[in-house]
C-alpha cells in the first residue's frame, strides 16, 4: 500500500510540455523561455552591493523571537504601504517566510479539515496545491470576461461551497493583470460579512500597476466589514523571491481582528520562519525598493510594447488589455488548442510559452507571456513568431 497521504499529488510526473522542454533543453536547443518569473534571473540591475551590506547587521548574532515579526520589520512594511497610500498598522501585521507561507497559516486559521476556500478562476495556479497541503479543498469561482476579468458578486452565492470559509482575491490578478475596483470591494466586503466568510486578498503585484486608475482599491482600504487578510511579500515588491520575506495584514471588526491575530501569532510561533539577518534587512531593503520596482517596469513596458509592435494590423493573435502585473495574455487563432501552441511554438520555434489552463480559463486559446526576460531573448523570441503572428 502506498504509505503517502493525499496531500501530495498521485503522480508527480511532469506534463507533455515540460517533458517536451526537458529533452530540447538536453539536446542543446536554443530555447527562449518566456514563461520566466524569477526577476532575479532576467538580467536586471540590482543595486547588489547596497542589498548584500543590508545584511551585515550584528544584531543578526543574537536569537530574539518573535512570531509576528521584529517591530522595525513591521514598521519598514507599515511605511512602504503608507508611502503608497495605503494605510497598514503595525500592530495588525505579521510577517512569514513567503506570501505562500502566510497561505498556509491562513487555512490552519480559518479551516477545518475539508473546508473549502472559494479560489478566482482563472488565477495563480499555486492556490490547490496550498489548500491541499493544509486539507482543504480549493472550489473556484469564476472572473468574468464580460466585466474585464471581474468577480460578478451577484451570481457568487451560486459557486459558494456550503463549507467556504474565505474567499480568494488576487489584486492585481494573475494572469489576467486586474484590479479590484472601489464598488466591486465595497460589495464583496458586504457579501463575506453577512456570510461569516473571511476575505484574503493576494496583492503581491499591486505596486506594479501600468497606468493610474482613481477606481482602483487595495483590500487595506475601508471598508472592512468582513476579516480581511491582505497578503504580500518582498519576492514580488522589491523583486528580492530569494530573501523569503512575506506579510499578512489583518483588519475587520474589532473583536475578530485581534482574535484573529492573537491566533495567528500562536500558529506563527510553532514555526518562526523569518531569519534574523532578513528581519534586520528589511527596513533598508525597503529604502532600495522604488529603484528596484522602476527597473522592472521599465523592462515590463518595453517587452509589452514589443510584444504589441509584433502584432501587424490583421494578425489573428490579440493582446488582451490588462492593467498592471508581470505577464501579458495572448489570444492565439482557435485553430489549436492551448496544449497544441504551446508545443508547436516550442518544436517550430523554440520559443516556451504558457499554455492558459495553466491558469484555467474557461476558454481557449490564450498564451500567458512573461513581460521579464532580456528584451534582447524577448525580441528574439518575437522575431521568431512574425511568420505566425502575420495576417494570413
Ligand atoms: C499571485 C501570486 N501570489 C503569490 C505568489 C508567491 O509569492 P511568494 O514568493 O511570496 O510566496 C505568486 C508568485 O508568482 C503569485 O503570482
Amino acid at each position: 500500500m502506498n504509505p503517502f497521504s493525499s496531500r501530495t499529488p498521485t503522480s508527480l510526473q511532469p506534463n507533455r510540455l515540460s517533458r517536451r522542454v526537458e529533452e530540447l533543453r538536453a539536446s542543446g536547443a536554443p530555447l527562449i523561455d518566456l514563461t520566466l518569473s524569477n526577476p532575479t534571473r532576467a538580467g536586471l540591475v540590482y543595486p547588489t552591493r547596497e542589498i548584500l551590506a543590508a545584511l551585515d547587521d550584528p544584531r543578526s548574532l543574537s536569537y530574539e523571537p518573535s512570531p509576528k515579526g521584529l517591530r522595525e520589520a513591521r514598521e519598514a512594511v507599515a511605511a512602504w504601504h503608507a508611502g503608497q497610500g495605503a494605510a497598514a498598522d503595525v500592530d495588525s501585521l505579521m510577517l512569514s517566510g513567503s506570501t505562500s507561507e502566510a497561505y498556509g497559516w491562513l487555512f490552519k486559521l480559518l479551516c477545518e479539515p475539508d473546508d473549502a476556500v472559494m479560489t478566482p478562476r482563472p488565477s495563480y495556479p499555486l492556490f490547490e496545491c496550498l489548500a491541499r497541503l493544509d486539507g482543504v479543498r480549493a472550489v473556484e469561482y469564476p472572473l468574468l470576461e464580460e466585466l474585464q476579468w471581474g468577480t460578478d458578486i451577484a451570481s457568487l452565492e451560486r459557486w459558494l461551497d456550503p463549507r467556504a470559509r474565505a474567499i480568494i482575491l488576487v489584486n492585481p490578478n494573475n494572469p489576467t493583470g486586474t484590479y479590484l475596483k472601489r464598488d466591486e470591494w465595497t460589495r464583496l466586503q458586504e457579501f463575506a460579512a453577512l456570510r461569516g466568510l473571511a476575505l484574503i486578498v493576494d496583492e503581491v503585484f499591486f505596486d506594479y500597476a501600468w497606468a493610474a486608475d482613481p477606481r482602483r482599491v487595495s483590500s487595506l482600504q475601508t471598508p472592512h466589514h468582513a476579516l480581511t487578510f491582505t497578503l504580500s511579500g518582498l519576492s514580488k515588491v522589491a523583486g528580492l523571491p530569494q530573501m523569503k520575506l512575506g506579510w499578512i495584514h489583518v483588519a475587520g471588526p474589532e473583536a475578530l481582528r485581534s482574535e484573529a491575530l492573537e491566533r495567528l501569532e500562536w500558529i506563527a510561533d510553532s514555526y518562526l520562519p523569518v531569519s534574523a539577518p532578513v528581519l534586520h534587512a528589511a527596513a533598508r531593503w525597503f529604502d532600495l525598493t522604488p529603484r528596484i520596482q522602476s527597473s522592472i517596469l521599465e523592462r515590463v513596458f518595453r517587452n509589452r510594447h514589443a510584444l504589441q509592435s509584433a502584432l501587424p494590423p490583421g494578425s489573428p493573435w490579440r493582446v488582451l488589455p490588462a492593467e498592471g502585473g508581470w505577464v501579458a495574455l495572448l489570444e492565439a487563432p482557435r485553430i489549436h488548442s492551448e496544449e497544441e501552441w504551446g508545443l508547436s511554438l516550442l518544436e517550430n520555434h523554440y520559443v516556451l510559452l504558457q499554455p492558459g489552463y495553466f491558469y484555467d480559463f474557461e476558454r481557449e486559446a490564450f498564451l500567458a507571456v512573461s513581460l521579464l526576460p532580456n528584451p534582447g531573448d524577448f525580441e528574439a523570441a518575437l522575431q521568431r513568431l512574425s511568420g505566425i503572428l502575420r495576417p494570413d
